[in-house]
């Protein structure tokens, strides 16, 4: 199954109890890949930002499976000053506080290696060579197996792959970017800061480089996509969108699919792991489906062609 598990919930407003059993049935159905961070939910009041990870790490430390799940955890957004419930605070991508940071994910996560490390987002108040070398040294220490850049522009992406292939640092060849099938209006500003869509840009980018890989966050909008309770996110209001719904929902429906198991199919045929955040096991049914849904070519371009 290639699309990841979110996390942020897991822990707080997700119980433990709940939450086993949503990695549970995600692993019985094959899914392998888990999304969280060394800040998840630090932005609610009460949370440290160690929730989602702590709840991963004793969901693992009880079912004894961490070779059969592939970790995925970023460094760079927990706020420094604790309560903090903004970025302003935010650790960044030093040396050192990369060097501290992973080993609070490790104890947490009750690990020993990381799959994939993360900069969560962008620093550039560092020097970019400062923090892939600092990843770089994890990776001989062999606490983390390969490392992505979140929410990074596409040049600095270039600049900081063609400085590891210069320096044969390990290269980052994980982008993580808000991407859906809707595409956003040019110019427009997310609310959530640190967030950053994917551009045409950055897809064009992933597609032409054979090792890169983007994992899109924020792929059901909340869940808006079907839920007359969420607003199609500000982003997306534009005539486009209307073409877009229009396709989709007509694809879903000759498919016998819901729009969201649609969506995920589409970002899943484009090479792309959207990662789902679900708060109950029903979510995670509907996006476990989307795996049995097959868009041919002539659908792909039928949806492909709306905006
Ligand atoms: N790199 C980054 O900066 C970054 C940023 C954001 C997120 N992420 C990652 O991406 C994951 C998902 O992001 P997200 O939570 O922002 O976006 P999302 O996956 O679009 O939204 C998740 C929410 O959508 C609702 N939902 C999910 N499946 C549904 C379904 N089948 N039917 C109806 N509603 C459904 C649920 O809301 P309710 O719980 O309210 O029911 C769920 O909590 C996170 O857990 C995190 O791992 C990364």
């Amino acid at each position: 199954m290639n699309f990841a598990l979110g996390t942020i919930p897991f822990g707080t407003t997700v119980n433990e109890k709940d939450t086993f059993a949503i990695l549970d049935r995600f692993a019985e159905a094959g899914g392998t890949m888990l999304d969280t961070a060394n800040n998840y939910p630090f932005w609610v009041p009460g949370c440290t930002g160690d929730e989602s990870e702590r709840a991963i790490g004793s969901w693992l430390a009880a079912r004894g499976n961490r070779d059969r799940v592939f970790l995925s955890t970023k460094v760079g957004a927990r706020p420094a000053v604790p309560g903090d419930l903004t970025l302003d605070s935010a650790e960044g991508l030093s040396a050192a506080v990369i060097t501290k940071a992973v080993e609070g994910s490790l104890e947490r996560l009750r690990t020993d290696y990381i799959d994939v490390y993360w900069s969560h987002i962008e620093d550039r108040s560092v020097p970019v060579a400062e923090t892939l070398g600092a990843f770089d040294d994890l990776h001989h220490q062999g606490k983390i197996r390969s490392s992505g850049a979140s929410n990074l522009a596409t040049w600095r992406v270039e600049r900081a792959r063609n400085l590891s292939a210069a320096r044969g640092w390990l290269p980052y060849t994980y982008v993580q970017a808000r991407h859906t099938y809707l595409r956003p209006r040019p110019l427009t500003r997310l609310p959530e800061s640190g967030h950053r869509l994917a551009t045409d840009e950055l897809l064009d980018y992933v597609r032409d480089e054979p090792d890169m890989t983007l994992w899109a966050y924020n792929t059901l909008m909340f869940g808006a996509y079907t839920r007359a309770d969420r607003a199609i996110p500000d982003a997306y209001d534009h005539p486009g969108t209307t073409r877009r719904l229009a396709v989709l929902r007509e694809v879903a429906g000759e498919l016998g699919a819901t729009p969201n198991q649609v969506v995920l199919a589409w970002l899943m045929a484009d090479g792309v792991v959207p990662i789902v955040g679900v708060s109950t096991t029903a979510q995670l049914e509907e996006a476990i489906g989307a795996a049995d849904v097959r868009l041919d070519e002539e659908l792909r371009a039928r949806m492909d062609a709306a905006c």
